[in-house]
């Protein structure tokens, strides 16, 4: 990890396309708590206890799980039959999630959710990236730096990056274009994801 962490230091992923924007989704929808997992083993045994496992390779959903990393297709599982927990393992977020000590969640679906709640404090926005660029998570990055420096930034810009990314159009050929369109948009949900080393939940709700 080439950054050292200060004390009260807010740590933000980003990964627009698509976890960042799945677990903002399932928290929204009322999930309770993400569990993010690095092996199939583990969530495996999750499954067995009854919790809904998600999970990507390639963009694509993994053997064995229930649902990919795929906003869309959560709100659809969670609408049929809701659940509390979910455990989620993709290529990128999540290693990233694992390697840190703590972290907010931002995609643009919550981005002003995010700088309301950093407000003043001292930031470390980390945009993920992944196999096809990193366009779609610095576009977020930017604008959540815009926000917390009190700079203006056009929503429909943000959206364009996110659209227009390598990787929007790699899921647009691997049949996500759905997902896609429900990402390209900004400040749709009012949800802190916060990763505590452990699981993710919303501390919006923690702290009322
Ligand atoms: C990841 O975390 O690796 C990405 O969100 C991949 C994906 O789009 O499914």
């Amino acid at each position: 990890m080439l950054h050292t962490f200060e004390k009260d230091e807010a740590v933000v992923l980003i990964d627009n396309l698509r976890a960042s924007s799945t677990i903002v989704t399932a928290l929204s929808a009322g999930v309770e708590e993400i569990i993010p997992v690095s092996d199939d083993e583990k969530a495996y045994r999750f499954k067995k206890k009854g919790v809904v496992i998600a999970g990507e390779s390639g963009c694509v959903k993994l053997q064995g799980y229930d649902i990919g990393n795929s906003p869309v297709e959560l709100l659809k599982t969670f609408k049929k039959t809701p659940f509390e927990k979910l455990v989620l393992k993709t290529t990128n977020l999540v290693p990233l999630l694992l390697s840190v000590p703590h972290a907010l969640i931002c995609s643009s679906l919550n981005l002003s959710s995010i700088a309301k709640y950093i407000n003043k404090k001292k930031a470390c926005i980390m945009p993920a990236g992944g196999e096809r660029g990193v366009s779609e998570d610095l576009g977020v990055a930017f604008a959540l730096a815009a926000c917390l420096s009190e700079v203006s930034f056009d929503k429909n810009m943000l959206n364009f990056f996110t659209r227009e990314s390598p990787a929007a159009g790699h899921l647009c050929e691997t049949g996500y274009r759905e997902d896609v369109d429900f990402i390209s948009r900004t400040d749709i949900f009012d949800v802190i994801p916060f990763y505590d080393g452990k699981s993710i939940k919303n501390a919006g709700k923690l702290n009322g």
